[in-house]
Formats: C-alpha cells, sequence, structure tokens
C-alpha cells in the first residue's frame, strides 16, 4: 500500500477528563464521557518517507509530538518505516476545538492500517490515548466512555450506545486573543487546587448518573451534568495553588450569561466548555436553529456553528 488515509472526528467531553495519574502515558485520574460531532474532523495521510514529517493544512509543522508518539507505536508494534504525514484539519482555526483529539485519533488508523493491521477500536483507542487522552473517544462515533482504567492496558474508550436522542451542540468561536495555556499544563496546574479531591469524587457519580440521563433520553439532566462538570473543572483552574488561570475572557461570561437567560426562558440550553474560551450549548435539535438566531442578535460577530452526533473513525484507500 503506498500510501492510506483516515478520517477521525472530533469529540465534545459532557464529563471532562481534567488531570492525569500518569504523564508520560496520559492515563487520567477519573473516567470521562464525550460525544463526537458531525461538523468537526481531521483527515490524515500516511506513506513512508526517509524520515518522520509532518504536513498541517498543507504547512510543514513540528513533528516533535508525533515522533515521540510514532516511537511509541514503534515500541508496542515492531519498527516500522519514517512517515510522511499530511493532516487536513476541518475545524475552524479560532474555534479552539480539540483537533488533537480528530489528529491523534485519525494517525493512529492511518499509520496502523498503513502497516497491515486491522486492530479492534479499543486498541486504536488505547494507543491514540499516548498521543492525546481525549482522542482515546474520537475513534467512537456518537458517544463514548473513557473508561480510566489503572494501566497502560486498561485505560482505553468504548462506544456508548444509547437512544436516538435528539441532541445538538451549537458552537460559539470566540476568538482566543489570550496567551494559550495547553491542556496538559492546565490539569498540571489544576491538579494544586484544593478542591481537586471533591472534582474526582463528583466525576465518578457524575459519569454514571450521565450514562442513565443518556439511556432516559433527559436532555436536561444530561445538560445540567454537563454544565456543572465544565464550570467545576473550570474552578479548578481558577483556585490553582500553581499559577492559578483562567481560560475564559469577558465574552466567554457575556455567552454564559445568555445561556442562562434562555434557560430561564424555558429553552433547553447548558453550556460546557474544554482548555479555551469558546462555549459549546447543548440543546434539542428542535431549538437549536432559534438559539443560534438569538446568539445571533445578542452577539452578531461571534460566529456559531450547529453540530450533530457524528461518525466514528472512516478510512480510504
Ligand atoms: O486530550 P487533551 O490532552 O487535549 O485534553 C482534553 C481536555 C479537555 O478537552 C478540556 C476535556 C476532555 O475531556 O476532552
Amino acid at each position: 500500500m503506498t500510501k492510506t488515509t483516515a478520517t477521525a472526528h472530533t469529540n465534545i467531553a459532557l464529563i471532562k477528563y481534567w488531570g492525569k495519574k500518569d504523564a508520560q502515558l496520559n492515563l487520567p485520574t477519573t473516567s470521562s464521557l464525550s460525544l463526537t460531532l458531525d461538523e468537526f474532523y481531521t483527515t490524515t495521510t500516511v506513506k513512508n518517507s526517509n524520515i518522520d514529517q509532518l504536513i498541517i493544512n498543507g504547512q510543514m509543522a513540528d513533528p516533535t509530538r508525533v515522533h515521540h508518539f510514532l516511537d511509541g507505536l514503534r515500541a508496542e508494534l515492531g519498527d516500522f518505516s519514517p512517515l510522511l504525514i499530511s493532516s487536513q484539519n476541518h475545524v475552524p482555526t479560532a474555534a479552539g476545538l480539540a483537533s488533537s483529539a480528530s489528529a491523534f485519533a485519525a494517525l493512529t488508523a492511518a499509520a496502523t492500517r498503513h502497516l497491515g493491521l486491522d486492530l479492534p477500536l479499543t486498541t486504536l483507542s488505547r494507543l491514540a490515548r499516548r498521543g492525546s487522552g481525549s482522542a482515546t473517544r474520537s475513534l467512537f462515533g456518537g458517544f463514548a466512555l473513557w473508561q480510566a482504567g489503572t494501566n497502560d492496558q486498561t485505560s482505553y474508550a468504548n462506544a456508548l450506545p444509547t437512544p436516538n436522542i435528539p441532541i445538538s451542540l451549537l458552537v460559539v468561536e470566540i476568538s482566543g486573543l489570550q496567551k494559550k495555556i495547553s491542556s496538559s499544563e492546565g490539569m498540571q496546574r489544576a491538579m494544586t487546587s484544593p478542591n481537586y479531591e471533591q472534582w474526582v469524587h463528583d466525576a465518578n457519580w457524575q459519569i454514571t448518573a450521565m450514562q442513565a440521563a443518556l439511556q432516559a433520553s433527559d436532555l436536561t439532566r444530561v445538560g445540567q451534568l454537563a454544565e456543572d462538570n465544565a464550570l467545576a473543572m473550570h474552578a479548578l483552574n481558577l483556585s490553582a495553588k500553581d499559577r492559578r488561570f483562567t481560560y475564559f475572557t469577558p465574552q466567554t461570561i457575556q455567552v454564559l450569561d445568555l445561556v442562562k437567560k434562555l434557560r430561564q426562558a424555558g429553552l433547553i440550553a447548558y453550556a460546557t466548555l474544554d482548555a479555551g474560551p469558546n462555549v459549546k450549548i447543548i440543546t434539542h435539535s428542535d431549538q437549536a436553529a432559534y438559539i443560534q438566531a438569538q446568539l445571533h442578535q445578542e452577539l452578531p460577530k461571534l460566529r456559531v456553528t450547529i453540530a450533530h452526533p457524528g461518525p466514528g473513525v472512516s478510512y480510504e484507500q
């Protein structure tokens, strides 16, 4: 096979991964649960080369992280030739969506298939974890559950079958002019918060409660749990003992206030945020266009994309 191409979609965690018990292997302190989105994805092609090289959206990129990741694959799967990796990110650049999730999921799938391997999704998930924790969940369509596990063998995600839930996510792009703090760095600081132990305790019951809410197609409960979990995560950043910080900007707060107002008006609208200022609003599919229009009216400069549950990893030759 001269080249192999795989596509993986990005995912948004409803119950977040925010802390590592092993930073080398990306073993998380808690399990997490996500929804893969249809709108945002990465397509990656690999072919043999004389050195490991990375091209993102047509531009040469720093291959250090990918190189480290490929060396991990070589250690596990046996040595293989250097790879030229070309990735196309279909994620709006200002969106700050976790493109590392779709990127490492697509790369793991493309590289292993290129080697002639046809590995189960859970093995791909375990391997993708070493590139980026959230990538564990991007192999799967719809909802996915990443079991924290206790070691490299037991920490990976699985698809979480649910009834057909009419869920939509509005992705509100707030350009992040503030200095970026990587998720690894953010997690390290958050773990110094005096509230960190409480976060782990709460995440443990929230993950069970979220599964029950999904099985019951109870979108209000899904939204409540996701918002509580996300705001508690961001509160850890603000209360960190070591270099406390926030990803929020004034516009983040404006959008959060609007979400609250929409809720008071009787709509299903709950917010979740990752390692950046952008807000994702969880709602019922029937209400998504109305909420988008409200956002446009109040904050006309912000781009808002309506996303739905997306597919798992796919290949083309
Ligand atoms: O996969 P990483 O290392 O980029 O971490 C992702 C962290 C969050 O997006 C904030 C939460 C999550 O579970 O995806």
